[in-house]
């Protein structure tokens, strides 16, 4: 299992514990921490609403894949560290992230 910190609009930060052996994608874990991540296209990175900015820890994650800064750059709004919480794996590189969703209907 692997913790990280997730940031809700309003500020609350909260620990998120998640197995990093099931291939979950961020954006599952997030739905299933009952995280009102709309998450529209199922995880194809075509919607953006599971838009997350990694406020620490970004650095092990690599960068934004081409699709996903497609859908990022669509945004009124986005940041260096956005991501899309659907094309980041869960795996021991989160472990201590901190995440803030940014997804417009969160
Ligand atoms: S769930 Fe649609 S882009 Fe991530």
């Amino acid at each position: 299992m692997i913790n990280f910190t997730v940031e809700d609009q309003e500020g609350n930060r909260q620990n998120v514990e998640a197995p990093d052996d099931m291939g979950l994608s961020l954006m599952e874990v997030l739905k299933a921490s009952e995280y009102p991540v709309l998450a529209t296209c199922g995880g194809m990175a075509l919607c953006a609403t599971c838009h997350v900015e990694i406020l620490q820890g970004q650095d092990g994650l690599g960068d934004a894949t081409d699709a996903e800064l497609d859908q990022l750059e669509a945004l009124p709004e986005y940041f260096p560290s956005s991501r899309l919480a659907c094309q980041i794996r869960i795996s021991e590189l989160l472990d201590g992230a901190v995440i803030k969703l940014r997804g417009e209907d969160n």
